[in-house]
């Protein structure tokens, strides 16, 4: 039984006055919900902020990126062991704006993974298509490029540690999200074809759905059986949207437990 997972991306958003309310409300919304995980990745200068708030909540917290060298002459870049300084347990990795607006690559994405584990921290490897891609019926071709970057140079016992998140650039930041449908279709073709590599690291992985989930479509999509949870953007920047979609996390892994039982 995989417990939902719900992770925060505040992207490039957010202050110290305002992360603070953000995340008080949080910690008050979130502290009885028990069955699922709750995450925050908020920006870099904001990390110890948040990890000054979030110790000893049940809400973990994490960055959207690192390097994946260990200190040197990389102006600009921040190194693994410096988000172990700050308590970070996850980093979110390859995500679409990062491919797109920062030219990050398979390649790349792949070295900031291993850079990631290597240091303790959790991986969460995005992967997803264009409408394009899509359109063209290219969706299986390109997520299946993208987790083969993965297994093809580290071999699937590397998803141990990790978590994956599909999130189709369509539905990233537009109003479009994926119906639970089309989400868990995919989905299921992610786990598949882990689990021609090895079926307990498939059976026991995480994948998220990222975007445009909102409160309103939180539970609809987390009911599917291969959806874990959710990698939220902007409704993660209000605990009023925020909350609802946690407690959408917890109510399914609940539902997820009896229908076990049952
Ligand atoms: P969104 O972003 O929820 O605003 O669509 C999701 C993401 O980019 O992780």
């Amino acid at each position: 039984m995989r417990r939902k997972l719900v992770v925060g991306n505040w992207k490039m958003n957010g202050s110290i006055a305002i992360n603070k309310a953000l995340l008080e409300a949080l910690i008050a919304g979130v502290r009885k919900l028990d069955n699922s995980d709750y995450v925050v990745c908020a920006p870099y200068p904001y990390l110890c902020q948040t990890q000054q708030l979030l110790q000893g909540t049940n809400i973990a917290w994490g960055a959207q990126n690192l390097c994946s060298t260990d200190n040197g002459a990389l102006t600009g870049a921040v190194a693994p062991h410096m988000l172990v300084d700050y308590g970070c347990r996850y980093v979110i990795i390859g995500h679409s704006e990062r491919r797109a607006l920062f030219h990050e690559t398979d390649d790349t994405a792949a070295a900031r993974f291993l850079a990631a584990q290597g240091a303790g921290i959790t991986p969460i490897f995005c992967m997803g298509e264009s409408a394009e891609e899509r359109d063209s019926d290219w969706t299986e071709y390109i997520v299946g490029r993208q987790l083969d970057s993965l297994i093809r140079r580290f071999g699937p016992y590397v998803l141990n540690n990790a978590v994956l998140a599909y999130e189709p650039l369509w539905a990233v930041g537009s109003d479009q999200p994926a119906t639970p449908e089309q989400a868990q279709e995919v989905h299921t073709f992610i786990r598949k074809r882990i689990a021609r590599c090895d079926a307990e690291v498939a059976a026991h992985v995480r994948i998220l759905y990222g975007g445009s989930v909102t409160a309103e479509n939180a539970e609809g999509l987390f009911r599917m059986p291969d959806i874990d949870g959710g990698l939220i953007g902007r409704a993660s920047l209000r605990a009023e949207d925020f909350i609802p979609i946690c407690r959408a996390a917890d109510a399914t892994t609940v539902q997820g437990l009896e229908a076990l039982i049952a």
